[in-house]
């Protein structure tokens, strides 16, 4: 079975089970210091019209002034459906979502977080600051633009995974089923240059089973 497709089932039946980390991961990077970082992150579907039927491609929204999204090229995602029982490791490289579609995604965010994405451009993401109260001034004394609109720091980045490893526990045996999938890895330039057609090439890549070798693996 492709790999993805299964991924996107095993969400859908995560979400109809109302499992919480339907729509999260654990992302890692490694930073400029060549240490591990992780971090939550919601998981975000997002339709591609131009993709056999609609196939959605798997995204995270972030704020660029975040010392990560320099480190961003290539992830390790980590998903764990405890409703399932059943956990997903995708290695992946990265490619943006399109400016347009990540500002009208923006518009559906809950106002602190609008409002933070505009205050990074005074105090970057993950900076440090002297204390939460003043934090609380500034942000509540910040001039937002009306009508209110993304600034340019908020960005979207596609995950296109070329290895994707499966662990389910629920195995009547008690042995878990484990098994990875992997693709060749899409050839990596600057992110800026890695364009859609990297998420072209995961969409007709991803629909054909035969592209993803399949392995079983000691669990
Ligand atoms: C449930 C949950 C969801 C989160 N979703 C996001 C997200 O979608 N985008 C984001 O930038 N940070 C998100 N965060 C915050 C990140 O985990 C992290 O604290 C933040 O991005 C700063 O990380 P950094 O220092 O590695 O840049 C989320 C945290 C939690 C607990």
């Amino acid at each position: 079975m492709n790999p993805l497709a299964r991924f996107h089932e095993d969400r859908a039946r995560a979400r109809a089970e109302r499992d919480p980390c339907a729509e999260l991961c654990a992302l890692a990077t490694v930073n400029a210091e060549g240490a591990p970082e992780v971090r939550t992150l919601v998981l975000r579907d997002i339709e591609d019209p131009s993709a056999p039927g609609g196939e959605p491609h798997i995204a995270v929204f972030i704020n660029d002034s975040s010392p990560k999204w320099a480190t961003m090229g290539r992830v390790s995602a980590l998903a764990y459906f405890p409703a399932l029982k059943v956990q997903y490791r995708l290695s992946c490289a990265t490619t943006p979502v399109a400016e347009p579609l990540v500002h009208s995604r923006w518009q559906d965010r809950p106002e602190a977080p609008k409002k933070m994405d505009w205050y990074y451009a005074r105090r970057p993401q993950s900076s440090t600051i002297p204390s939460r109260h003043q934090l609380i001034e500034e942000v509540s004394s910040l001039a937002l633009p009306e009508p209110l609109a993304a600034p340019q720091s908020a960005r979207g980045l596609y995950l296109v995974p070329f290895a994707i490893e499966r662990l389910d526990l629920n195995q009547p045996d008690g042995i878990h089923d484990r098994r990875r999938w992997r693709r060749r890895e899409p050839s990596s330039s600057g992110r800026g240059e890695r364009t859609k057609s990297v998420v072209a090439a995961t969409t007709s890549e991803g629909a054909s089973e035969s592209s993803w070798k399949e392995a079983v693996l000691v669990p």
